[in-house]
């Protein structure tokens, strides 16, 4: 079968940058390798897909909780988990220009910048260390969270304590993580600070394989039902020698990036690997107490971990088109209704004072219930052009006939097709098309010709 069509890195990046959705960090000061700052747009899109996802596998859900923990954990933490003896890339490093390379990514044994000889592999912690406290001393290292996950595993008797939440339930946290990556790249794809939608669901022993297939189902659905085309989406099942040494079994989805088929997401079997080691490192009884039965377990855990920066790259080079339009191309993000950062613009024909008057007050109305933009500037050819390019799914215009009929155009951008409607029915319409109704569908207004 064909390879879907993949779209250009760096149309995605210029598309980013030119329209403020996202910038290198620290930018006037050269940039920061690897880290991004979202933008206006950017973070309104950001926000958009951590909310789907919160609503999605949280509020959604009567078998799921939400925690919020700190970034900075015990230090013991990271030994019970296995980070400080087992979270590191092989290092060389090249004896001429002190680069530094992971092993396993090169094809040969020489500098790939200046081809001089390297050093044997040593193991490199991908952990961000700091101290906490006055004092720079070992005793107090205390490192930056490299996943989420750990502060759920550490909190999971308060959450059976506090909620009575019994098994099957999870707990889901959305937050930073950090890894000194040394291989990085690929724009937001792999960064140094990244964010993390995890969700750790606690079953029985025994049913843990199905749970794992569930969630496989549920999460590949999750991305498809908000827009990504089923084609570009595949479950990759990690091999024998590939899964992590608390997993018993994993699969990634996979999302073909500009690059090639890359992790989008992984969902692991990780057994009651957590919830024993922090039993045993703390010395604290992390045992469930099955109500039913009378039994005492470690419950098994399975995991979907996502990464948020690589949704936005996902989402984002899914949506990006250039189309035909009369005798130009016009670019267009198809961004999801639900996704897309602003939901309906507000274009006045003309700037003039009665005309802008009455768009001004079918703005402020509309900003009461979505993120709503206002742009008089240019034809209207260019103003739809440049809600296409920032993926506005519904452009609203303010015409003279306006003022005598008061009815207003609304302007779809996946089809270009219009229809007129009453101002009154404005807001009634929107919502239903922003939650998926047919564009050309007259249920809810007069349509007028
Ligand atoms: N708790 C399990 C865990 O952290 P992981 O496969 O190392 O598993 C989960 O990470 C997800 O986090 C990945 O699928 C990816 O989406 C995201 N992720 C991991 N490292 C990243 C990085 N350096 N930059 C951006 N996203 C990253």
């Amino acid at each position: 079968m064909a390879e879907p069509e993949k779209v250009d890195m760096e149309k995605i990046v210029s598309l980013c940058r030119r329209r403020g959705f996202i910038f290198p960090s620290s930018e006037i000061y050269g940039g920061l390798s690897s880290c991004w700052d979202y933008g206006p747009l950017g973070v309104e899109l950001k926000r958009n897909v951590k909310d789907a996802w919160w609503r999605a596998i949280v509020q959604k859900r009567d078998d799921t909780v939400g925690l919020d923990t700190s970034i900075l954990m015990h230090p013991r933490t990271w030994e019970a988990s296995g980070h400080v003896e087992g979270f590191s890339d092989p290092l060389v490093e090249c004896k001429s220009c002190h680069l530094r390379w992971r092993a396993d990514e090169l094809g040969d044994d020489k500098c790939p910048t200046c081809g001089g000889e390297l050093t044997e592999p040593r193991l490199f912690n991908l952990m961000f260390k700091t101290f906490m406290g006055p004092v720079e001393e070992e005793a107090n290292t205390v490192y930056l969270r490299p996943e989420t996950a750990q502060g759920i595993f550490v909190n999971f008797q308060n959450v059976v304590n506090t909620t009575r939440k019994k098994l099957p339930f999870g707990i889901a946290q959305i937050g930073k993580a950090f890894r000194n990556e040394i291989t990085t790249g690929n724009f937001i794809f792999r960064s140094r600070e990244f964010e993390q939608m995890e969700l750790e669901f606690f079953v029985k022993p025994g049913s843990d394989g199905g749970w794992f297939d569930y969630w496989l189902g549920e999460r590949l659905n999750w991305y498809v039902n908000l827009g990504i085309k089923r084609e570009n989406l595949q479950l990759r099942p990690h091999t024998e020698e590939e899964l992590a040494h608390y997993a018993r079994a994993c699969s990634d989805i996979d999302y073909l990036f500009p690059m090639g088929w890359s992790e989008l997401e992984g969902i692991a079997n990780r057994g009651d690997f957590d919830l024993a080691q922090h039993a045993k490192y703390s010395g604290k009884n992390l045992d469930y107490f099955d109500d039913e039965t009378k039994e005492h377990f470690l419950p098994c855990i399975i995991e979907p971990s996502a990464g948020v920066d690589r949704s936005v790259l996902a989402f984002l080079c899914d949506a990006y088109a250039e189309e035909p339009d009369k005798d130009e191309i016009r670019v267009v993000l198809h961004l999801h209704p639900t996704l897309a950062p602003i939901k309906v613009a507000l274009l006045p024909l003309s700037r003039k004072e009665n005309l802008a008057k009455l768009a001004k007050e079918i703005h402020a109305d509309l900003r009461q219930c979505w993120e709503a933009q206002y742009d008089d500037a240019q034809s209207i050819g260019r103003r739809y052009r440049r809600q296409d390019e920032i993926g506005t799914p519904f452009c609203v215009t303010v015409d003279f006939q306006s003022l005598e009929d008061e009815q207003v155009t609304i302007r779809e951008r996946d089809s270009m097709k219009q229809i007129r409607i009453p101002i009154a029915e404005l807001k009634t319409v929107l919502a239903a098309k922003l939650s998926g109704e047919r564009f050309d569908s007259q249920s809810l207004w007069t349509a007028n010709g």
